[in-house]
C-alpha cells in the first residue's frame, strides 16, 4: 500500500473521509472526486468512472448516514449503501485494486451482552442497518475482489455532524439536557479509525473486521465526558430510549469485538483518551 498510487478516496468531504486525507497525501497521489464525478445514487456509472481513474487502491468513505432519514427512504438508502458497494467491488475486480469500505454496528440486533464478533449473524433493527447489511452481502458475493470491510460505531471528529460537536454545543447553551442511558456501545475517533484502517490494509487484512476505540459506555456517559472535557456549564441527565423516541430503532448493545484487530495491529486506545485529543479542537 505505501507505494501504491494513485489512491482513490470516495467521500473525502465526509467526517471519516476528511480524517483520511492528510494520511493518504503522505502516501502518494490522491484522487478525491466529488459527487459529480462519482455519484453513488447512480451505481451504473461507477465502474466507468473508476476505470478511467485507474486507482491502485479504492477507499470508500461515502454512504447514506442519515439513520432516521433512512426509515422513510429505505430504497434510496439501499442504492447508496448497497448497490453502489456492489458496483465498487466490481470496479475493484476490473482494475485489480483492493477496496476498503466501511460498515456499521447497526447490522447487529443489539440483544447480545458481550461484544459482537465480526463473523456473527447480522440482524439489523432499522432501515439504515438493513441497507448496510445488504452492502455486506454484495461484497461477500463478489468474485476476484480483494475487499476489506471495516465495521465501526459512534464516529466523531473535530468537524462534521456528530454527537460530540452537538452535545458540546448544547451544553454551552442549555442549562441541562437528557441523554439515553440504555444504549451501550463504543465511541470512535474518525482520525483513530483512519489510522487503524490503514494499519489493517497495510497488513493485508481482507474480509470483515471491526475497528472502534477501546472501552465502552452509554450515550449518557459519553455526553458526561464531553461536558467534563469541554468545561461547558450544562448538566447531563440520564433518560431512557422510550423517553427519547426516534424514527429508527437503535440496538441496546452494539459493542464491536476488537480482539482479532488488536491481535493483528495492537491494542486500540481507550475512547476517553481519544476524546480528550479531539475535545480541545472542536471546530466552531
Ligand atoms: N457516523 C457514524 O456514527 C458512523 C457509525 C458507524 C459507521 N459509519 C460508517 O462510516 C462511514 C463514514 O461515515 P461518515 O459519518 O464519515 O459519513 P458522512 O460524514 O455522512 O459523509 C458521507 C460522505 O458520503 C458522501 N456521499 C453521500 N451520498 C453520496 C452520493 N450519492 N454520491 C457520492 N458521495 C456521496 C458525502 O458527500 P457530500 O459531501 O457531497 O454530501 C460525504 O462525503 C460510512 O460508511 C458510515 O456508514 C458511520
Amino acid at each position: 500500500m505505501a507505494q501504491s498510487s494513485p489512491i482513490l478516496l470516495i467521500g473525502a468531504t465526509g467526517m471519516l473521509g476528511r480524517a483520511f486525507v492528510p494520511l493518504l497525501r503522505e502516501r502518494g497521489e490522491l484522487l478525491t472526486p466529488r459527487r459529480d464525478a462519482i455519484d453513488l445514487t447512480s451505481p451504473s456509472s461507477i465502474r466507468a468512472a473508476v476505470r478511467s481513474m485507474r486507482p491502485a487502491v479504492i477507499i470508500n468513505c461515502a454512504a447514506w448516514t442519515d439513520v432516521d432519514g433512512a426509515e422513510a427512504n429505505e430504497a434510496a438508502a439501499t442504492v447508496v449503501n448497497a448497490d453502489s458497494v456492489r458496483e465498487l467491488a466490481l470496479a475493484a475486480s476490473d482494475t485489480g485494486a483492493p477496496l476498503l469500505t466501511f460498515g456499521t454496528d447497526y447490522v447487529f440486533s443489539g440483544v447480545a451482552t458481550s461484544p459482537y464478533r465480526a463473523d456473527e449473524p447480522r440482524a439489523p433493527l432499522n432501515a439504515y442497518g438493513r441497507s448496510k447489511a445488504r452492502g455486506e452481502e454484495h461484497l461477500e458475493s463478489t468474485r476476484d475482489c480483494q475487499w476489506l470491510h471495516i465495521r465501526t460505531s459512534w464516529l466523531y471528529a473535530p468537524w462534521g455532524k456528530n454527537f460530540v460537536r452537538t452535545i458540546a454545543g448544547l451544553l454551552r447553551t442549555k442549562p441541562s439536557i437528557s441523554v439515553v442511558h440504555d444504549q451501550r456501545g463504543r465511541p470512535t475517533s474518525s482520525e483513530h479509525l483512519a489510522q487503524t484502517s490503514l494499519a489493517l490494509l497495510d497488513k493485508g487484512a481482507t474480509g470483515h473486521w471491526h475497528a472502534t476505540d477501546g472501552g465502552e459506555c452509554t450515550w449518557f456517559e459519553f455526553a458526561q465526558e464531553i461536558g467534563r472535557l469541554t468545561g461547558a456549564p450544562g448538566l447531563v441527565n440520564p433518560c431512557t430510549s422510550e423517553q427519547f423516541p426516534r424514527p429508527a430503532k437503535r440496538p441496546a448493545y452494539s459493542v464491536l469485538d476488537l480482539s482479532r484487530t488488536e491481535a493483528m495491529i495492537g491494542a486500540r486506545e481507550d475512547w476517553k483518551t481519544n476524546l480528550a485529543r479531539v475535545a480541545s479542537r472542536l471546530e466552531a
